[in-house]
């Protein structure tokens, strides 16, 4: 079966990349990941705090302001709190690149332009052939409003795509007023790739200690209805290809991204829990799947259920919402 796809430029032959994570912070599992048949790796992020901290770092030390503004460091999180630091971060990306012959996409988490000062241009020279940006942004100030978050996030993308040349993906949460609209700005920005959706880690509280407690759980397939429906959406109307995170554990959710309008499939919860080799049995059974239902090859399927191919496309709208409420009985499933 031809599974192949072109993401981010790049032709794969097959959708199904391990996300950014800490799958890739470790060679023997890279290498694992590209026997397992990974078309692409992503590493994990590096963040714009660790960038700016490190800044900081330099200047007290240059500068002999160590006694005065030692204080100024407190305000970002310790350097022991992240697995890679800036420089370690481009030498295991370099290292990566020398253990494996597939595309290496590097990741930069941040969420204004400028705070990742020069490293996408030094990203690109130490021989990444892609980067997501994750625009992981959490407005919790009352004054901001969307727009303004919006064009922060506008500019970062302009920003890092006037100093590189290699493709630029976009990762994004789903929390933004007109999300369709969003992403036909970023499309228009230059973003070579919207990769739906960041999974928001919600911290809880312990009513016993009085403390917020964060969580980080491994994600289930049924988060994948949301990233489905807006692939659905933005499929065929922006220029940008589309990836899928988000609640992918098996080939038939793969399936299901692609038939929505995903170019590239990522998978990382499923590959945390079962081990790196899981990614061949995705990628069986996608290919299975398509056999069975007599597809020529993947990209007959690509796009196949989006909102301008699909029989139904209220199914994606309003519409919908209206039959469903209406159709719960006591006793029965809506729409059984
Ligand atoms: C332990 C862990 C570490 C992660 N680290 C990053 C990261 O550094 N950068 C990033 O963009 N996403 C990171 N993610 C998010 C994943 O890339 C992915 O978007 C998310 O887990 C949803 O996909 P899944 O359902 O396949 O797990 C991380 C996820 C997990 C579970």
């Amino acid at each position: 079966m031809d599974l192949s796809t072109t993401y981010l430029g790049l032709e794969l032959p097959h959708p199904v990349i391990p996300g950014a994570s800490p799958l890739a912070d470790d060679l023997d599992t890279v290498r694992r990941l590209e026997d397992a048949g990974a078309p692409a790796i992503v590493l994990r992020s590096l963040f714009a705090e660790q960038i700016a901290r490190e800044e900081v770092q330099s200047f007290l030390h240059l500068d002999r302001h160590g006694e005065s503004f030692a204080e100024a460091l407190s305000f970002f999180p310790s350097p022991e709190r992240f697995a890679l630091g800036p420089d370690e971060y481009l030498e295991h990306l370099r290292k990566v690149k020398e253990a494996v012959r597939v595309p290496v996409i590097a990741s930069l988490n941040g969420t204004r332009p400028g705070s990742w000062r020069d490293y996408p241009g030094l990203i690109e020279r130490m021989g990444a052939d892609a980067l997501e940006l994750n625009i992981y942004h959490l407005p919790t100030d009352p004054s901001v409003t969307g727009d303004e978050i919006e064009e922060l996030a506008l500019q970062a993308v302009r920003e890092v795509k006037r100093s590189v040349r290699i493709p630029v993906a976009v990762k994004l949460s789903p929390f933004f007023s007109a999300f369709g609209h969003f992403a036909a700005r970023l499309d228009a920005a230059g973003a070579d790739a919207l990769v739906l959706f960041n999974r928001f880690y919600q911290p809880d509280i312990d009513p016993e200690t009085l403390t917020v407690v964060p969580s980080l759980h491994l994600s289930r397939s049924s988060e994948l209805a949301l990233r489905l429906r807006w692939l659905a959406l933005l499929s065929g109307r922006v220029r940008a290809s589309l990836a899928v995170t988000g609640g992918v554990h098996d080939g038939v959710d793969a399936l299901k991204a692609v038939m929505a309008g995903a170019h590239a499939v990522q998978v990382v919860s499923a590959l945390l829990a079962r081990g790196p080799e899981y990614l061949a049995t995705i990628r069986r059974e996608l290919a299975q799947w398509l056999e069975e239902h007599e597809y020529a090859s993947l990209r007959e399927a690509q796009g196949s259920m989006n909102l301008l191919a699909c029989p139904d496309p209220e199914a994606y709208e309003r519409a919908n919402y209206m039959l469903i409420l209406q159709g719960w009985r006591a006793g029965r499933r809506a729409g059984a």
